[in-house]
């Protein structure tokens, strides 16, 4: 159980790119990284708007002097301060990620970036390769990753309780874009530019989650080839696709679909991840996070409730709040940043055993993500064509 007290020695020090107070999602990143200690927020660039952001990094209770005007002076700065910034989160639109990322593995810091990681494989494999030469580490902000209900899935997996996995069911199928609210909502219009998102809108901003869902619960499974359609029922946003649905083979014969809207009217969230095995199904629904349903065949519905003792251990030690109280995407996104703190920790103190088996969504997990967008539109555009992966 999480009761507050820091998983690291001392709070890192911690800066923000991007974030800013109309961001939809600085609150999150602060909530989640605050939250227990351990990191200390004292830095950022946190708006495109140098004058905006310096309000808002002051309204936080930072120095004003270490309220940045971009990215590149934050970093110099930072750099040489002795009490500079160890760690930078970057939450700004996707064009931006590779630039900043690049730009903070050089400057010797630790990465939060947020997904997609960057537009293209050889990008992320230079951030790859960039970790290892700094000797430095990336975590990708998959929030619900970070659910105890995931972590019991993938153990109940590794457990054989489901048999050989044949089907993988997922969606991330919301209806807030049914029509062109890009027209007025500034946080959608960058969404559906390519000149902000690369090649693909929904496979990149919403498929890319539940992929790494299904990838954390069953990290066996290898997708071996895949076959997308994508669509754009408004018009204006194409090439971008507002639809898409995509179909997997993976190397040890299972098989998987994923469905990634925004154009599913009436649906609040719907990421939906459905794992069917030889002898069980598990499935976990984003809008009852709390509730892990287990289906053997030939017997009634499990509903695994977080915070029971019936769960495994992993599941059960980052609970903050016993069963029965909702915990959810706050809370998943804390054990997420709790873990990017205890890995970069380890890495600073050489710590590779700790770092050898340690899980949290790291670089590769950005790199599969951005691999695999980019062969969705690679299928897609050659007119929904099977592409080896
Ligand atoms: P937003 O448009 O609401 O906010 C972007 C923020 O970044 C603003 O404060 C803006 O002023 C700032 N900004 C833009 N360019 C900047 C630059 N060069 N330097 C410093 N600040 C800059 O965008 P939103 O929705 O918050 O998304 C940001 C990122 O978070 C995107 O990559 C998006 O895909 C991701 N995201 C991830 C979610 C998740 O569940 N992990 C959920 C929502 C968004």
């Amino acid at each position: 159980m999480i009761n507050g007290t820091k998983a690291v020695d001392r709070a890192l020090r911690w800066g923000m790119v991007g974030g800013g107070g109309t961001s939809q999602i600085g609150y999150i990143h602060r909530s989640a990284a605050l939250r227990d200690g351990n990191f200390r927020l004292l830095a950022g660039a946190f708006d495109i708007d140098a004058e905006r952001g310096r309000a808002f990094g002051t309204s936080l209770g930072v120095a004003a002097e270490r309220c940045y005007p971009d990215y590149e002076t934050l970093f110099a700065a930072e750099a040489a301060r002795e009490d500079g910034i160890e760690a930078v989160s970057v939450a700004t639109p996707n064009n931006t990620h590779f630039a900043i990322c690049r730009a903070a593995l050089n400057a010797g810091l630790h990465v939060v970036c947020e997904k997609p990681l960057c537009f293209t494989t050889q990008e992320a494999d230079e951030l790859e390769r960039l970790c290892k030469a700094k000797n430095k580490l990336i975590g990708v902000t998959y929030g619900y990753a970070g659910h105890q209900l995931i972590q019991q899935a993938r153990e109940m997996i590794a457990q054989g309780m489901l048999g050989e996995i044949r089907i993988v069911n997922m969606q991330f199928a919301h209806g807030f874009h049914h029509e062109a609210v890009e027209l007025q909502n500034l946080s959608t219009r960058w969404r559906v530019d390519p000149r902000f998102v690369g090649p693909s809108y929904v496979l990149g901003d919403l498929a890319t989650h539940p992929l790494f869902l299904a990838e954390t619960m069953a990290p066996q499974l290898k997708v071996k080839r895949l076959l997308c359609s994508r669509q754009s029922f408004i018009a204006s946003r194409a090439p971008l696709e507002d639809n898409a649905f995509v179909m997997m083979e993976y190397d040890n014969g299972a098989v998987g679909t994923l469905w990634a809207s925004a154009v599913n009217c009436g649906s609040m969230h719907g990421q939906k991840i459905r794992i069917v095995g030889a002898k069980a199904s598990l499935e976990w629904w984003d809008e009852q996070p709390n509730q892990l349903r287990y289906e053997v065949q030939g017997e009634p519905v499990r509903i695994l409730e977080r915070g029971m003792p019936y769960l495994t251990p992993r599941a059960l030690e980052e609970d903050r709040i016993g069963g029965g109280h909702p915990e959810g995407l706050f809370e998943a996104w804390s054990n997420l940043y709790r873990r990017f703190a205890q890995a970069f920790a380890a890495s600073d103190r050489g710590d590779t055993a700790f770092l050898q088996t340690f899980w949290y969504p790291d670089v590769h997990a950005g790199l599969a993500g951005v691999r695999w967008v980019e062969q969705c539109v690679k299928s897609a555009d050659a007119g929904a064509v099977w592409v080896e992966c």
